[in-house]
């Protein structure tokens, strides 16, 4: 398959290009700065709505990553560039009639950061349809992503899937042993997850090859937390107030990726336990 890659350059998109290359995937990466990692980067603004529409005629997919990161509110400087850039993608697929997009949302989407003590998630584990209200701009931006990919799906019949990310570990950054303090509020709010990027790229080429899937948001992440304990003791000592919703099983996510795996087939591979 023909398949364009937005934010090819980035930390996550270096490992996506390789995974597709790697499947004989002809990847078409673009980004608006070039690489020393990644052979062959085409540079496009995916601000710009015309050279994107341009650029993504005969594509067969596109997986699009490229974004601003954020954590403040307001934050005009993720949500104007994040929203506009994710439009001009969803205009190319529909102008194109491209069958499959993935697009990069984030564990931001749901709401529950910046992280509050009054705002921690209510259920364990964490599926996708715990939403709650949301101010902030980079959240903002994900979560009309994904409605933006609901509605053209809607519109033209084409497949998104959006892949709420955790935090995003690389391998050569793995610390040797659990990854932060455990009582910690952002590991409380965001409920001890992570994922590899390797994890990340697998997830991305399994969503490229699948068919029929309309419009669907998925969890994107590890098979376990980034603790060393148990995840019963990690929601009865620091999540207390949280509904459990079933039997946890050792140290297995509690931000659950159950629909990623009936979905796409996605089995994580990596763990800071093994790296
Ligand atoms: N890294 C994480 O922990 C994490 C977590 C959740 C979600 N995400 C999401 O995953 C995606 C990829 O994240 P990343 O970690 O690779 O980010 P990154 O900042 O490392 O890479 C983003 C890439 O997009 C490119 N880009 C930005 N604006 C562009 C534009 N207008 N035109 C063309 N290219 C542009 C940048 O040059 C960069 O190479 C983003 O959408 C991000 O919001 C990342």
């Amino acid at each position: 398959m023909r398949v364009a890659v937005t934010g090819a350059s980035g930390g996550i998109g270096r490992w996506v290009v390789p995974e597709l290359r790697g499947a004989e995937h002809e990847v078409l990466a673009l980004d608006n700065r070039p690489s020393d990692v990644v052979e062959g980067v085409t540079m496009l603004d995916v601000a710009d709505p015309r050279a994107t529409v341009a650029a993504l005629r005969g594509v067969e997919a596109v997986v699009h990553l490229a974004a601003v990161p954020g954590t403040r509110t307001p934050d005009w400087d993720a949500f104007d560039p994040n929203v506009v850039t994710t439009y001009h993608v969803l205009e190319a697929v529909r102008a194109h009639g491209i069958p499959r997009a993935v697009l990069a949302s984030s564990i931001w989407a749901y709401g529950y950061n910046p992280p509050a003590e009054d705002r921690l998630p209510p259920r364990i584990p964490l599926v996708e349809d715990d939403l709650v209200p949301t101010v902030n701009g980079y959240g903002l931006s994900k979560r009309l992503l994904e409605q933006m990919g609901r509605e053209y799906v809607g519109a033209t019949g084409c497949q998104v899937v959006c892949m709420r990310y955790p935090w995003v570990v690389h391998p050569a950054r793995y610390p040797g042993g659990p990854l932060g303090d455990p009582s910690s509020l952002p590991c409380r709010a965001e409920l001890w997850s992570y994922v590899d990027v390797r994890d990340v790229a697998l997830a991305c080429r399994l969503a490229v090859e699948r068919d029929g899937l309309g419009f669907v948001a998925l969890n994107i992440g590890a098979a376990d937390t980034r603790s060393a304990l148990p995840s019963e003791d990690l929601a009865r000592r620091f999540a207390p107030r949280a509904e459990v919703t079933r039997a946890l099983a050792g140290c297995e996510a509690l931000y659950s990726i159950e629909r990623a795996r009936t979905l796409l087939g996605y089995e994580p591979r990596h763990s800071w336990r093994s790296r």
